[in-house]
C-alpha cells in the first residue's frame, strides 16, 4: 500500500467557493486511489443556505450507486433522529470526510463489503470537505462517527469521551484563504451506522437524538 496520496487539493477549483462548481470538479477527482473501483464521487447534498452540516464517513454501497450521500439505512435513521431532535431536517447539508466508496469484494455473490477509510484517504480528501465548509459557511458542523471526527479533530480524537458537548472549530478546518469566517461551533456524536449495530438499539439511539439535541440548542443560541 502507498503511504501518501497526492490528495485532493489540486483538483479543487481555486477562486470563491460555490458548491455547485465543487460538485463538477469533485466528479473528476483522483487524489488517491479510492476514485479506481467506486461507481462515482458522492460529493454533499442538501441547503446551498444550510447553517447546519453533517459529517459522515464515506458513502455506502447504495450511495456509491445512486451518486447521494445518506440515502441507505443509516440516512434513514440519521433523518428520523435529526426530525426528533427538532433539528430542520429541510435546511440542512450533508455530506462525508471520504468521497468515495472504499469496500473489499467477497463471498459468491461477489458483495461489496465496507472498509474504513485510513488517515492518508482521509487526509487525501480533506480539501473538499474544507472547501465545503467555505462555500456554506455553517453555524453548526455535526461530526458521525470516528472518521469524520479524525478528518476535523485529529487522530487522537475520541467520540465516546467527548461526544454531545459543543466543541471550538478546529483552525484546520478554515482555509487560510477564507478568512475571516466566523467559526462553527462543532459537534460529536456516534455514526447512524453503529446504532445499526448496537446490542441496544434504543439505547444507542436515545444517546444519538440526545447528542443531535445539543447541536438543536447550539444552532439556536
Ligand atoms: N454512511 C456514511 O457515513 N455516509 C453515507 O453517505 C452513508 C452511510
Ligand atoms: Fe478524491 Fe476523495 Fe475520491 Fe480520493 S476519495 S479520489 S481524494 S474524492
Amino acid at each position: 500500500m502507498t503511504e501518501t496520496a497526492p490528495g485532493a487539493q489540486e483538483f479543487v477549483p481555486s477562486g470563491p467557493p460555490d458548491l455547485d462548481e465543487l460538485r463538477a470538479a469533485a466528479a473528476g477527482c483522483q487524489g488517491c486511489h479510492l476514485y479506481q473501483d467506486a461507481t462515482q464521487t458522492v460529493f454533499g447534498r442538501g441547503d446551498a443556505g444550510a447553517k447546519l452540516v453533517f459529517v459522515g464517513e464515506q458513502p455506502g454501497d447504495q450511495e456509491d450507486r445512486q451518486g447521494l450521500p445518506f440515502v441507505g439505512p443509516a440516512g434513514h435513521l440519521l433523518r428520523r433522529a435529526v426530525d426528533e431532535a427538532g433539528l430542520p431536517v429541510e435546511h440542512l447539508y450533508i455530506t462525508n470526510a471520504v468521497k468515495h466508496f472504499k469496500f473489499k469484494q467477497s463471498g459468491p455473490g461477489k458483495r461489496r463489503i465496507h472498509q474504513s477509510p485510513d488517515r492518508i484517504e482521509i487526509t487525501a480528501c480533506r480539501p473538499w470537505l474544507v472547501a465545503e465548509f467555505a462555500a456554506l459557511r455553517p453555524d453548526v458542523v455535526v461530526v458521525l462517527g470516528a472518521t469524520a471526527a479524525k478528518a476535523l479533530l485529529g487522530p487522537s480524537f475520541r467520540v465516546t469521551q467527548s461526544r454531545g458537548t459543543v466543541l471550538p472549530w478546529p483552525e484546520s478546518a478554515q482555509r487560510p484563504q477564507d478568512f475571516p469566517v466566523e467559526p462553527a461551533k462543532l459537534v460529536a456524536t456516534i455514526h447512524p451506522s453503529a446504532v445499526l449495530r448496537a446490542d441496544d438499539r434504543q439505547t444507542a439511539y436515545s444517546g444519538l437524538v440526545a447528542d443531535l439535541k445539543v447541536a438543536a440548542a447550539a444552532l439556536a443560541a
